[in-house]
């Protein structure tokens, strides 16, 4: 499937204090996102949401200039929580503009933040995830990998071990995202095979449904991006 039709935008700490250095927040914050902002009580919080907003701005305004040809300003982006708390977008003044056919997903990590976007009609559904690379303790394990899974885990060298469980868990919680779903759905109930290609597809348990997903690592992190058809 296109992976290359899905964009990804990531902002670091780094990009974040520039910005927040530069441009005042009205600049690129809705008044609704500020107040959503003073809402958020931890700094941690409010760095992880402000990082993964800018993504999402950023990718969106970028999408709408090299797609449709309209330049927007990052505070006529909204983005906003669904009742599912999957993400959402307005674009303020803009409302002739067709963008429905569009959806993003949010991830947030360390600091770091991270939006996926992919036209419905094409590509379907997406969902991205982002997690710092670290050891995992078998109770952490137990609770997103089903038996098979963990089994397969146990056979593989030990040097293997951190990264092939991070890798089970991106790919898992991207798949979760991509279903929008508004009842919680275990991870464990998710089936991840990884197939030669680099690609790997997941299943979900009772139902029928496959989705693709790409994983891969930047620095110290896991990212990985998954996708549903929108018939699924
Ligand atoms: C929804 C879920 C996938 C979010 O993951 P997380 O690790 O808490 O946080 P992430 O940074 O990866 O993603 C958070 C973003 O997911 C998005 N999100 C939340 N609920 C969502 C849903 N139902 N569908 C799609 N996206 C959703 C939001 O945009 C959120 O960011 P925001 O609140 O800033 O807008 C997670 O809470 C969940 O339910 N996980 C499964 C539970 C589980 O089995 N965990 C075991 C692992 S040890």
């Amino acid at each position: 499937m296109n992976f290359e039709a899905i964009q990804t935008c990531l902002v670091t700490p780094h990009q974040l204090r520039q910005m927040l250095e530069s441009e005042p927040l009205e600049s690129w914050l809705t008044k609704s996102e500020r107040s959503r902002l003073r809402s958020l009580r931890s700094p941690k919080r409010r760095t992880d949401w402000l990082t993964s907003r800018l993504a999402a701005k950023q990718l969106l305004r970028d999408y709408l200039n090299q797609t449709q040809n309209i330049l927007v300003k990052l505070n006529e982006i909204e983005i906003y929580n669904e009742a599912s708390d999957a993400p959402a977008f307005n674009i303020i003044h803009h409302s002739r503009f067709s963008i429905v056919d569009v959806n993003i997903s949010i991830a947030h990590s360390h600091g770091h933040g991270i939006c996926a976007l992919s036209e419905i009609e094409q590509v379907g559904y997406v969902g991205v995830d982002i997690e710092k690379i670290r050891p995992l303790s078998r109770g952490v394990l137990r609770k997103f990998l089903n038996k098979e899974e963990m089994i397969r885990l146990s056979r593989q060298p030990i040097s293997d071990l951190c990264e092939n469980a991070i890798a089970y868990w991106t790919i898992k919680e991207a798949a979760l995202k991509s279903l929008r779903a508004n009842q919680s759905i275990s991870l464990r109930d998710l089936r991840v095979s990884f197939k030669e290609s680099g690609e790997s597809s997941v299943s979900v348990a009772d139902r029928r449904l496959q989705l693709i997903a790409r994983y891969w690592q930047w620095k110290d992190f896991a990212i990985a991006i998954a996708h549903r058809s929108a018939a699924a």
